[in-house]
C-alpha cells in the first residue's frame, strides 16, 4: 500500500446520504483500488453550522460510514476514520491560523454566501470557527501530505486557499513538507432531485440509501413528470420528466423504448413510475443489506473505525513532527 500515491477526502455528517451520494462513493471505491486512501467523516466541520445541535453528531457520522459501507466502499481497501478522532487536526489548525491573514479567509466565496444562505433561515454563523472552515480543511487534507482530494466542484475555492497556504508556510519556515494538492473531480453525471431541480437536502428531493421499498414508492410517485401531460394517450415530453431522467441511471436498457412510448402516448406515467420504483428498489435491495449486517454487528464496524483512526493518528503523529521541526517548536 505504501507505494501508491495518497488521497483523502471527508464528507460532513449531516445526515443520511441520497441516491445522488451512492455515486460519489462508489467513484471513492474505485479510487480507492489505485490510492492509498483514507475517508473520513468531518464532525468539527459539521459543527460549524450546526453548534446549535450537536446531540446527532454521534449518531450521523456512525451513520454516515455504513451508508458508505453500503453503497461500496470496502474496508479493506481505505482507511476510514472520524476528524475529531485525530486531535492532531486541531494542533494543525491552531498553528496554521497563526500564519492565516484575516483577509484570506474572508474573501473566500464560500464564507459569504453560507453566511447569507443561512442568515435568510434566521441563523447567525458569523463565528470564529465558521469563519475557519477553509482553515480547518487544509489541516485536514494537509496532515496527510496527499497529492489529491476528490472533491465536488464547488469544493474548488477550498482547495485553491489550501494550495496558497502550502506556498505561505514553505516560504516563512524555508521548508517543503507539504504536495500542493490538486483538486479530483469526478466525471460523475449529476442525478438530477425527484422535482427535477438540484437534488439538496433543503428541497426535501432526495431517495435516502436507506429509504425502504414503500418509501422509494412514495418518492417515485411524487415525482415531477410532464405536468402537460393528463391522458395516457397525450404524447408526453421526457426531457422534462425527472422519471425518464432517472430511468437513464437506473434502467438504461430500457430508457430508449421508454422514451419513444411516452412521445407516442403509448403508456401512462403510472406505469412508468411503477417499472422506476423497482428499478431503484433493486438497485437498493444489497445496499440495505449491507446496511443491515453493519447494523447488526456494531463490533464490526467499531473495528474499521478503530484501524481507520489508528492509521490516519499515525500519519498524522508523522506530519506534525514534521510541522513542529519546521517551524522550530
Ligand atoms: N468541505 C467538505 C464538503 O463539505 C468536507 C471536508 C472537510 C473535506 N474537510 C475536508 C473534503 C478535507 C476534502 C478534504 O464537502
Ligand atoms: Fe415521464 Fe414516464 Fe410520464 Fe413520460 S410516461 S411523462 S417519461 S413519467
Amino acid at each position: 500500500m505504501s507505494e501508491k500515491q495518497r488521497l483523502l477526502s471527508g464528507m460532513r455528517p449531516t445526515g443520511r446520504l441520497h441516491l445522488g451520494h451512492q455515486r460519489v462513493i462508489e467513484y471513492w471505491a474505485q479510487l480507492s483500488e489505485k490510492y492509498e486512501a483514507y475517508w473520513f467523516t468531518a464532525d468539527w466541520h459539521a459543527i460549524t453550522t450546526q453548534f446549535d445541535n450537536t446531540e446527532q453528531l454521534r449518531d450521523n457520522r456512525r451513520e454516515i460510514v455504513i451508508d458508505w459501507l453500503s453503497a461500496g466502499l470496502d474496508a479493506d481497501k481505505c482507511h476510514i476514520f472520524h476528524q475529531s478522532e485525530i486531535k492532531e487536526h486541531a494542533e494543525l489548525h491552531l498553528l496554521f491560523s497563526m500564519i492565516t491573514p484575516l483577509s484570506w479567509l474572508e474573501r473566500v466565496p464560500t464564507y459569504k454566501g453560507q453566511v447569507a444562505a443561512f442568515a435568510e433561515q434566521g441563523k447567525d454563523i458569523t463565528t470564529y470557527g465558521f469563519l475557519g472552515y477553509p482553515l480547518l480543511m487544509a489541516a485536514d487534507i494537509l496532515m496527510y501530505r496527499p497529492v489529491g482530494v476528490p472533491v465536488a466542484t464547488d469544493q474548488m475555492p477550498h482547495i485553491e486557499f489550501c494550495r496558497e497556504l502550502v506556498r505561505r508556510f514553505h516560504h516563512l519556515y524555508d521548508t517543503r513538507i507539504f504536495p500542493e494538492p490538486a483538486p479530483i473531480f469526478s466525471k460523475i453525471e449529476i442525478l438530477p432531485g425527484t422535482d427535477n431541480r438540484k437534488m439538496s437536502k433543503s428541497y426535501d428531493n432526495f431517495i435516502s440509501l436507506s429509504a425502504t421499498a414503500e418509501e422509494v414508492k412514495s418518492k417515485v410517485w411524487s415525482m415531477v413528470t410532464d405536468a402537460e401531460r393528463i391522458r395516457k394517450t397525450d404524447p408526453g415530453h421526457p426531457d422534462i420528466c425527472a422519471v425518464y431522467a432517472y430511468h437513464g441511471f437506473y434502467n438504461k436498457d430500457e430508457q430508449p423504448e421508454l422514451c419513444a412510448a411516452c412521445k407516442a402516448g403509448a403508456i401512462g406515467c403510472g406505469e412508468c413510475k411503477k417499472k422506476l420504483t423497482e428499478r431503484i428498489n433493486a438497485f437498493l435491495e444489497p445496499v440495505r443489506d449491507k446496511r443491515a449486517y453493519y447494523e447488526q454487528h456494531p463490533a464490526v464496524l467499531d473495528e474499521i473505525i478503530a484501524d481507520g483512526n489508528d492509521a490516519a493518528r499515525s500519519e498524522a503523529q508523522k506530519t506534525m513532527a514534521m510541522v513542529r521541526e519546521a517551524m522550530r517548536l
